[in-house]
């Protein structure tokens, strides 16, 4: 893939140190060891060191003795890491004794290391759900300034190229927010519109997706993507945005004149915008495995320092291409 080439050639100018929490994982470990040879991270595993050192013979694994190894239980900056995830927490409840268990938890230890400058970014979610991903990376990293809503883009490679641009598309929020309000849908178009210019390269036209097109019908989930669609209009007046649209009228240059004649976006859409997760999330596997498209991600947007999550399906290659968008994203080149 063309532009996971040019991440990597972009990642490795500027080389930043990438935390992979589920650092005994079989997939975990040969992504590992391929990154570390294609040079374009710096690698820290979390987990046992003995079992990440019998990998290199388990699986010929012969760079990954390059990764720094991190034992969750007993290293040099636990009592730091107790410390500073106790000044964050204190006032939510979180006790001394509390503190010390949750540093032990890969996933927790991962976001302390961003927060401590000692990672830039992390990839997880080969084992864990993905809200045990998000939720130490919400308490600890939290979101960027302005921001109040972290999403999640994919970026679609889609095997018919008259859709989008040359066959590439972005969805969200397909991984994160269940049910956003109108001015977080807004914050989420806006946020997929700079994913989509910065990692997928595209310039975006975003189509706020409902099942109604332009008042072909009238329901208060209409309001809520037709409200949505003005206030993102207004956060960035230089995105072409619009809606509410319906999925055809979209993507479908001929439905897109025929339902929406004066729009600029309709039949012409490459960034998917929909109305809650339900709908993202179904729709995203739906053309991944009924069109065959590549699903990219989900990359997600907003959040502090670029922390991003697998699916528990995921490939080896899969976790190379995430790391390579987060170190990119890290080293703040997107
Ligand atoms: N953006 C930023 N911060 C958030 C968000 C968000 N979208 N959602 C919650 N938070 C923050 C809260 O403000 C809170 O911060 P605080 O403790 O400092 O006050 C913290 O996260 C925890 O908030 P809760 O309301 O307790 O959130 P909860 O832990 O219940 O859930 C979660 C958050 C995990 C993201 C939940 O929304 C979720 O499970 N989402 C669905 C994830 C999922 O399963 N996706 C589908 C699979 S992904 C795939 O198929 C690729």
């Amino acid at each position: 893939m063309e532009f996971i080439n040019q991440l990597k050639a972009k990642a490795k100018a500027n080389k930043k140190t990438i935390v992979l929490p589920e650092g005994e994982e079989e997939r975990t470990l040969k992504a590992a060891d391929i990154i570390i040879g294609e040079g374009f991270a710096n690698i820290i595993l979390i987990g046992n060191p003995e079992v990440i050192a019998e990998s290199k013979a388990k699986y010929g694994l012969d760079n990954i003795e390059k990764a720094t190894v991190v034992n969750p239980l007993s290293h040099d900056k636990k009592e730091d890491y107790i410390n500073l995830l106790l000044e964050l927490r204190r006032s939510k409840g979180l006790t001394e004794e509390k503190a010390a268990t949750l540093v032990e938890d890969p996933l927790y230890l991962a976001t302390l290391m961003i927060k401590n400058g000692d990672a830039d970014g992390e990839v997880a979610g080969a084992l864990n759900a993905t809200g045990d991903v998000l939720r130490p990376a919400f308490q600890i990293v939290k979101t960027l300034p302005g921001i109040s809503v972290v999403s999640g883009a994919f970026i679609m490679i889609m095997k018919d190229k008259e859709f989008g641009d040359n066959g590439m598309m972005v969805f969200a929020d397909c991984a994160v927010h269940p049910n956003p309000t109108a001015s977080e849908l807004a914050e989420i178009a806006v946020t997929t519109g700079k994913t989509t210019k910065s990692i997928a390269g595209i310039e975006p036209r975003i189509a706020m997706l409902s099942f109604s097109t332009k008042g072909s019908a009238k329901h208060e989930m209409v309001d809520k993507v037709r409200e949505a669609t003005e206030l993102a209009q207004k956060m960035a007046p230089e995105m072409k945005i619009d809606g509410e649209m319906q999925a055809d009228a979209a993507i479908i240059p001929a439905i897109g004149k025929s339902k929406a004649p004066d729009s600029e976006i309709a039949g012409k859409a490459n960034v998917l915008v929909f109305p809650t997760l339900e709908t993202g999330n179904i729709s995203y596997k739906l053309v991944q495995r009924m069109a065959g498209a590549e699903a990219i991600g989900p990359v997600l947007q907003g959040m502090a320092a670029p922390i991003n999550d697998l699916s528990r399906g995921c490939s080896v290659s899969d976790i190379v291409n995430l790391v390579a968008i987060t170190a990119t994203q890290a080293a703040g080149l997107v």
